[in-house]
């Protein structure tokens, strides 16, 4: 499967998390790919605004995983940059997030690839300037037809 559409802002991606996070249920899990500065860290923001998230908070291994609470579900923000792999993400008992009833989204999910389950969604972000395009590779739980919904609600091209 592959979906792909593009935003011309950081605002418009912020808009499309917040629109996908309409469809997101306990147990989704995101792996966000791109290089530093592709828009991640931005598309988080907009599911954690989303879902109505309040607080961030400081999790046990804060340094890799941010917790934010106070939302419809809690968001599960990762950032596997640091880690050398799924053995230091198992060792690190990282996994145990996947078990929750949050959302989980993971920027880098490329390095604990092998970590991930099967039902998880997975997009690439490229491009420079303003415009970043987005490739959904696996729609997972998600569910495709609500990606491009989502898409169109936030007014992105769709490829
Ligand atoms: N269409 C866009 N979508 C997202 N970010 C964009 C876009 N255009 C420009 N940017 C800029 O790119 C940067 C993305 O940063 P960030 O979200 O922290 O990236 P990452 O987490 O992937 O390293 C921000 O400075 C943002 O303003
Ligand atoms: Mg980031």
């Amino acid at each position: 499967m592959k979906i792909s559409f593009k935003t011309d802002s950081s605002e418009q991606t912020e808009r499309f998390g917040e629109a996908l996070s309409k469809y997101l249920e306990a147990g989704t899990i995101i792996a966000l790919d791109g290089d530093l500065g592709a828009g991640k860290t931005c598309l988080t923001r907009g599911i954690a605004r989303g879902i109505g998230a309040t607080t961030l908070v400081a999790s046990p291994t804060f340094t890799i995983v941010n917790e934010y609470e106070g939302g419809r579900l809690m968001l599960y923000h990762f950032d596997t940059y640091r880690l050398s792999g799924e053995d230091d993400f198992y060792a690190s008992g990282l996994d145990e997030y996947f078990m929750k009833d949050g959302i989980c989204v993971i920027e880098w999910g490329e390095v604990i690839e092998g970590a991930l389950p099967s039902d998880t969604m997975k997009m690439k972000i490229s491009g420079n300037g303003d415009e970043r395009q987005f490739d959904i590779t696996e729609a997972g739980k998600v569910g495709g037809e609500n990606i491009i919904k989502a898409a169109s609600e936030a007014g992105c091209i769709v490829l």
